[in-house]
C-alpha cells in the first residue's frame, strides 16, 4: 500500500444539514481520507465552496459547466470532469442528501453534475438524507430510497429531534463520526456496498473497493496524547504532544483493515471513526490499560508521550500562593511502559516505539531501539521548527536493526501511511 490516501467524494446537497457536511470532511481527512467535494447549486446558498476548498485542498466542483473554485485552478471543470471524478473516486458520500437528488439517483436524471457522477460511477455509494420530515415519510421519497437500497447504496438513516423547519422527528442527518464510521466499513468490506446491479453484471465495480486491507485480521494497540501527571487537583505535568501522530496510526490501521484499540492521554483531536478508544490521564493509568489489553495486540505502536516522574505525593487541597514562597515537588520515576511490554509480549507482536530527541535523534534512536529491545524506532527531532510536538507535520527516520528508512518531511497523516507500510514489511 503506498502513502497515498485513498480518494473519496463528498456530494453536498442544499439543505441546512450542509453545514455539518463541513466538519464531515474535517473528520474524512483525519481518518486519512482525501475527500473531494462536489456540491449542487443549492448547496452553495448554504455553504461556500471556498470553505471546502480550504479544507480539503482541493478545487470543488459545483458546475458540469467550467467555472471552478478554490486551489487546483490547473484542473479546469470541464463537461467530461465527472467522468474521471467518477472513475478516479473509490467511494461517493452525499450528505446532506436531499429529496431532489434521491428522486434524481433513483429515476436515473442527470442535469447536474452530482447527478451525472453517480450515474458514471462504479464506486460504492452512500446516502446520508436530511429533509423535513413530512417530506422524508412521503411515499414518494420513500420509493426513491427503497429503489436506491434495493439497487445497493446504502442509507444512512436520518436521526430524530428537532429540525431546522421547528419540527420533530425523523429528517435529521446523521453525525458526522456515524457516517464516516459508514464509509469506513464500506472501504473496509471490499464488495459490500457496491451496487447490486454492478455486483450481478459483474461489471468492473469490485475495482471501487480495491483498497488494500493489508492490516485485516490484526489487532493494533495504540498510545497517543501527553499523559498528566496531578501536582494538586487543578494543577498537572504535562508535554506539549498532541496527539495528532497516534491517532494518524490508529485512523490509518483502521483504515488498512486492522482492528484498532487506541489507548490516549487527553488531546483535542476527535476520535477516528471505528476505532476502540480508552481515555487515560496519567503514566500510571496508561500503563494499567496498555497492560491489560497487550495480550488482544498483534502489533503495538507507542506513540504516546509519556511522563517520566510523577509527583511523589500529590497534595490532597490546592497548594495556595501564601503557603511557601517556593514549592518543592518531589517527582518519582513514572514505569517504562515500552520496556514492561517488551518483556511481556506474546511472542509474533511487533512492538514500535517513539523516540522524540532534541539533539543526537539517530544515535539516541538507535540506543533506544536496542535499550528496549523494540522491533522499531520512529526517531524524529523535536526542535526542528515545524516539525513534531504540536504541528501538522512530522519527519523522522524509521530504525530497526537492519537500517534506518528516512521519512522526510510530510503530513502526519502519511507519516502514519509509511510507518505502517514498513510495519507490514516487518510482518512480511
Ligand atoms: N515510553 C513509555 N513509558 C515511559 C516513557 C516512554 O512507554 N514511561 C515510551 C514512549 O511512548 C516512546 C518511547 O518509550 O514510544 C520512548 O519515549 P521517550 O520519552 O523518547 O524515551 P524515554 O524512554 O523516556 O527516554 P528519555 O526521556 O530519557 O529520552
Amino acid at each position: 500500500m503506498s502513502a497515498e490516501r485513498t480518494k473519496v467524494t463528498v456530494g453536498v446537497c442544499g439543505g441546512i444539514a450542509a453545514y455539518k457536511s463541513v466538519e464531515l470532511v474535517r473528520l474524512l481527512q483525519d481518518t486519512g481520507y482525501d475527500p473531494h467535494v462536489v456540491m449542487t447549486k443549492a448547496a452553495e446558498e448554504f455553504v461556500r465552496p471556498l470553505t471546502f476548498a480550504a479544507i480539503s485542498g482541493h478545487k470543488v466542483i459545483t458546475t458540469l459547466w467550467g467555472e471552478d473554485a478554490g486551489s487546483d485552478s490547473e484542473e479546469e471543470a470541464s463537461s467530461i470532469e465527472h467522468i474521471n471524478e467518477a472513475q478516479t473516486t473509490k467511494l461517493l458520500i452525499v450528505a446532506p442528501a436531499t429529496a431532489d437528488i434521491l428522486a434524481k439517483f433513483a429515476h436515473g436524471l442527470a442535469d447536474d453534475f452530482l447527478s451525472t457522477m453517480y450515474l458514471a460511477t462504479t464506486a460504492p455509494v452512500i446516502v446520508a438524507p436530511a429533509m423535513n420530515v413530512v417530506m422524508w415519510e412521503h411515499p414518494a421519497t420513500r420509493a426513491n430510497v427503497e429503489t436506491l437500497r434495493a439497487r445497493g447504496v446504502k442509507v444512512i438513516e436520518p436521526g430524530s429531534g428537532y429540525l431546522a423547519c421547528g419540527m420533530v422527528g425523523g429528517g435529521r442527518l446523521a453525525e458526522p463520526a456515524t457516517i464516516v464510521m459508514a464509509v469506513v466499513e464500506t472501504l473496509s468490506k471490499g464488495s459490500v456496498g457496491l451496487r447490486a446491479d454492478e455486483a450481478a453484471y459483474g461489471s468492473p465495480g469490485l475495482e471501487a473497493a480495491e483498497q488494500e486491507l493489508d492490516f485485516a485480521g490484526e489487532t493494533v494497540l495504540v498510545t497517543a496524547g501527553g499523559t498528566r501527571e496531578a501536582i494538586d487537583p487543578v494543577r498537572f505535568i504535562g508535554n506539549r504532544s498532541s496527539g495528532r501522530m497516534g491517532y494518524a496510526v490508529a485512523a490509518a490501521a483502521r483504515r488498512r483493515g486492522a482492528r484498532v484499540i487506541l489507548i490516549t492521554a487527553p488531546t483535542d483531536l476527535a476520535c477516528p471513526a471505528g476505532v476502540e478508544v480508552v481515555q487515560v490521564v496519567s503514566a500510571g493509568e496508561m500503563r494499567d490499560s496498555v497492560m491489560q489489553r497487550l495480550r488482544e495486540a498483534t502489533i503495538v505502536v507507542m506513540a504516546a508521550a509519556v511522563s517520566d516522574y510523577r509527583v511523589r505525593s500529590v497534595a490532597a487541597q490546592k497548594i495556595k500562593r501564601e503557603s511557601a514562597r517556593a514549592v518543592l515537588l518531589e517527582l518519582e520515576a513514572t514505569e517504562d511502559i515500552l520496556r514492561e511490554v517488551v518483556a511481556q509480549r506474546v511472542v509474533g507482536t511487533i512492538v514500535v516505539g517513539f523516540a522524540a530527541e532534541t539533539q543526537d535523534a539517530l544515535a539516541n534512536g538507535r540506543a533506544k531501539l536496542a535499550g528496549k529491545g523494540v522491533d522499531a524506532v520512529v526517531v524524529n527531532d523535536v526542535s526542528v521548527e515545524g516539525i513534531g510536538f504540536d504541528s501538522e507535520k512530522n519527519a523522522g527516520s524509521f530504525l530497526t536493526r537492519d537500517g534506518a528508512v528516512e521519512l522526510p518531511v510530510m503530513s502526519k497523516a502519511t507519516m502514519a501511511e509509511r510507518i505502517l507500510d514498513e510495519v507490514a514489511k516487518l510482518r512480511g
